[in-house]
């Protein structure tokens, strides 16, 4: 098999390449504008890496959405604080440049492996999300948060829409709020400048403080990223056609935590990395509006937790790893030899 990823060195897509290279004998070729995470791989002979932005290299993404089988598009800005403070962007890159992407597989009939997000579900009241039945409800436009949500979610109908009307081949699958090693970068940063998790890591390395945004009782189910990636793995494979024409939730409904306690159990597993121990009990824990925190445009959802039936059946895939192994995980990859 030979797969495209669009986006390879992302969180997603660097884990993904690490786990093909080792369990497969597919064809890699992947594109990004760094090659930081998956730079032990780039001499492998089954990986082609090629430098650039897809807003910009459309040549070379058109030869190889034609040379291959399956195309994984997993270039999108995924940070709430950029959809709040440059709506536009979110747009040109996760709407229009995927929707480019999106046609070129159409045209050479490939098949397409598309992240969706737990994001579309917006503030759906359901106790757990469908992916046929719930409703996909988001705020006024003045609240910007939801222009991620309305890019994927119209990115999601197109791709449907093109299974019926030409016969597309694909599989939507919506991550619910995986973590672990390379989430983001955990240098220096400003605040909301990545998600939950690698924020709270560089508040422990640099600000000596962890802001709770509105008090920190929303929820969140947490995966880890080796489960999500084995989901995503069975889906590539699509054995006897099991992921086609269908849409995955790919999350952990038994390890929902409020963000509060999010940040209580890394703090406590901070203490016991040598590196963090100091900095990590100086480390209080404030609560922020989210007005200060992120501006007027931002708007929360208070739980989020993923129906996973579709996945245990047609994928048989359920999550293994708890939040505490996966915070532990996270720490170790980045501070081990610390
Ligand atoms: C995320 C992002 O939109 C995407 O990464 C993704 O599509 C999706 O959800 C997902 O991973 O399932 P969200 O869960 O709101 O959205 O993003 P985070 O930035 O990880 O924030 C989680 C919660 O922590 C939010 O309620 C936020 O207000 C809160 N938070 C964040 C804090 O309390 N303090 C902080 O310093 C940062």
């Amino acid at each position: 098999m030979k797969v495209l990823t669009l986006g390879i060195n992302g969180f997603i897509g660097s884990t993904l390449t690490e786990k093909i290279l080792k369990d497969t004998d597919w064809r890699l070729f992947g594109m990004d504008l760094n090659s930081d995470w998956i730079k032990g791989h780039t001499s492998h002979p089954r990986l082609t890496f090629q430098e650039g932005d897809i807003t910009i290299c459309k040549e070379w993404i058109e030869y190889h959405v034609k040379k291959c089988d399956v195309v994984l598009p997993l270039v999108a800005i995924a940070t709430p604080a950029t959809y709040v403070s440059d709506p536009l962007r979110v747009f040109d890159l996760d709407f229009a440049a995927n929707l480019e992407i999106i046609k070129m597989v159409v045209k050479y009939k490939k098949r397409i492996i598309f992240p969706s997000t737990s994001e579309v579900y917006g503030m759906c009241q359901d106790s757990e999300f469908k992916e046929e039945g719930s409703n996909l409800t988001v705020g006024p436009i003045n609240k910007q948060r939801w222009i991620y949500s309305c890019c994927k979610q119209l990115l999601d109908r197109v791709i449907y829409a093109y299974g019926i009307r030409d016969g597309l081949d694909y599989t939507l699958f919506r991550p619910f709020n995986w973590i672990g090693p390379r989430l983001d970068s955990i240098g220096k940063q400003k605040e909301g400048g990545s998600r939950v998790l690698s924020q709270f890591i560089s508040n422990i390395l640099y600000a000596g403080e962890i802001k709770l945004v509105d008090g920190g009782k929303q929820r969140r189910c947490f995966t880890y990223i080796d489960d999500g990636i084995c989901a995503l793995m069975k889906i590539i494979e699509n054995k006897d056609d099991c992921a086609k024409g269908k849409i995955f939730n790919i999350g952990n409904p038994n390890e929902e935590h409020s963000i509060a306690e999010l940040a209580e159990r890394l703090l406590e597993a901070a203490v016991s990395v040598p590196y963090l121990k100091d900095r990590a009990s100086k480390t209080k824990i404030v609560s922020v509006p989210s007005n200060d925190y992120y501006g007027g445009s931002y708007q929360d959802t208070c739980h989020r937790v993923p129906s996973i039936d579709n996945a245990k059946r047609y994928l048989n895939w359920q999550p293994k790893t708890g939040l505490s192994e996966a915070i532990k995980h996270t720490l170790d990859f980045y501070f081990a030899g610390k």
